[in-house]
């Protein structure tokens, strides 16, 4: 491993206190780009946390650049004594950075750059971007080992929960067969206030805009696309494959409403955003989609902007990790687990293993995915609709568990609910068809994923 850092307090070999295994001190520099909500608690937390970070590494980290787009922000936290970058490239390039931590966000761009940029001139980079790493991540990581330094992205998934670390460090022993959960602190914190309090989708998603939690365009949250983000880099890390972003079937919670909440609550559910990657036969299955769990699953006990991960392999069988997914203070901590990394040193590959011994996973096609199923239908209040929808049902092999007319007619339809037994996603697309082309409906279906492990 090169060290990279400039040494200030070199400690000869030769030297007593060297000799009685009093470790050297060395300095990591650090740029920070991006002062938002994670950023800001990054720079209270180091400063803070000086003292214990500089015993538990031997480093003396210090931030001495930052870069944000509007200088005269009041943020809390004072910024005198550092420099100050108007372009946060000129800052990962800056002689007097050792390693950059990105908080800019978004996948291309200027985060790009700003990592590019550090690790070209060999500056080991801590990032929470999720949306960079799961499109890039493998490049960048190819890059970060050509150069011999670090990439480092605990917070990039379930804010405070070290996962990445878990998944990389602490399961060798293990072949993992399954990672899922609830990725999103902002969905599950929607859901929740739908839930409990009643409120409205757009109630919900303000306060939790309000809170910090979610990103800055919020569609990534409630479209699924954030949860997708992150279960791409821990799926990379639980199954030693590349990244594949693109195979990931994603929906979101927007489409969900009171009477589904309603439905599942009586039926024994909650809805929860789940991401799930599975080894299913030689295949990986990737999806992120809204999910009816029984309230007796310990995951159904996750309310709020909690985020969960549970993980199952042979050797441990099962690791469920709780804890807050999102909000300044729980994503810096994260950030500065990796700081305290990348000062106590060695380097180590972003995904575990160097990117050429990465697999090129097989994805698994949604449509063979197999569980049971919520479905929610506006069916047209006449003779027969109810013996149509069970037909179909029927013919496409599914068997029904519950069918319901749900509530009193509204103009001329009503909303019936079914769960289905076990069955493939293929034989619901089917049968859901052959409704609609029945005329038996007036709007666009609702299906819900049943999952019952
Ligand atoms: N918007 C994200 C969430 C932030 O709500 O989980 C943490 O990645």
């Amino acid at each position: 491993m090169q060290l990279r850092h400039a040494l200030i307090l070199v400690a000869d070999p030769c030297t007593t206190e060297a000799r009685r295994g009093v470790r050297m001190q060395k300095n990591l520099r650090l740029g920070i780009a991006g002062l938002g909500t994670v950023g800001a608690n990054v720079v209270r937390l180091l400063r803070d946390r000086a003292e214990a970070i500089q015993s538990a590494t031997g480093s003396v980290v210090r931030i001495t650049s930052v870069s944000a787009r509007d200088r005269s922000r009041d943020r809390g936290i004072d910024l005198s004594g550092l420099a100050w970058f108007n372009d946060p490239v000129a800052l990962a390039a800056s002689d007097d950075v050792d390693c950059v931590v990105e908080l800019v966000g978004g996948a291309d761009g200027a985060a790009k750059a700003i990592v590019e940029t550090a690790i070209s001139r060999g500056k080991s980079v801590v990032t929470a971007n999720k949306a960079l790493l799961a499109k890039h991540g493998l490049s960048l990581a190819s890059l970060a080992e050509e150069k011999g330094v670090a990439l480092a992205f605990e917070a990039s998934s379930a804010g405070g929960i070290p996962i990445v670390k878990t998944l990389r460090e602490a399961l060798p022993g293990n072949r993992v067969s399954r990672i899922s959960g609830i990725l999103n602190g902002t969905c599950n914190y929607i859901l929740t206030q739908m839930e409990l309090h009643g409120s409205s989708f757009a109630e919900a998603l303000a306060e939790a805009q309000r809170l910090g939690y979610a990103e800055a365009d919020p569609t990534f949250d409630v479209g699924g696309f954030d949860t997708a983000h992150k279960l791409a880099i821990l799926a990379s890390l639980a199954f030693g494959t590349q990244i594949d972003a693109a195979s990931i079937h994603v929906e979101g919670i927007s489409s969900i409403t009171p009477l589904d909440l309603a439905m599942a609550d009586e039926f024994g559910f909650r809805i929860k955003l789940l991401g799930v990657a599975a080894r299913v036969g030689q295949g990986l299955e990737q999806r992120v989609h809204p999910t009816m769990v029984a309230k007796s699953q310990s995951i159904a006990q996750v309310m709020g902007v909690t985020n969960a991960v549970m993980i199952d392999a042979d050797a441990v069988r099962q690791l469920t990790l709780i804890g807050p997914g999102a909000g300044g203070a729980a994503t810096a901590s994260a950030v500065l687990a990796d700081i305290a990394d990348i000062a106590r040193g060695p380097v180590r590959p972003p995904f575990g293993r160097p990117v050429a011994l990465l697999e090129a996973p097989e994805p698994a096609p949604m449509q063979r995915h197999e569980g049971g199923y919520y479905v929610r239908l506006d069916v047209l209040d006449k003779r027969g609709a109810f013996a149509a929808i069970a037909g179909r049902m029927s013919e496409n092999g599914i068997s029904l568990e519950s069918i319901v007319q749900k509530g009193k007619p509204k103009s001329t339809s009503v909303p019936v609910i079914l769960f289905t037994h076990a069955t493939s996603e293929e034989a619901v697309r089917k049968a859901l068809e052959g409704i609609m082309s029945d005329k038996l409906v007036t709007t666009a279906p609702q299906l819900i994923r049943i999952e019952r492990e």
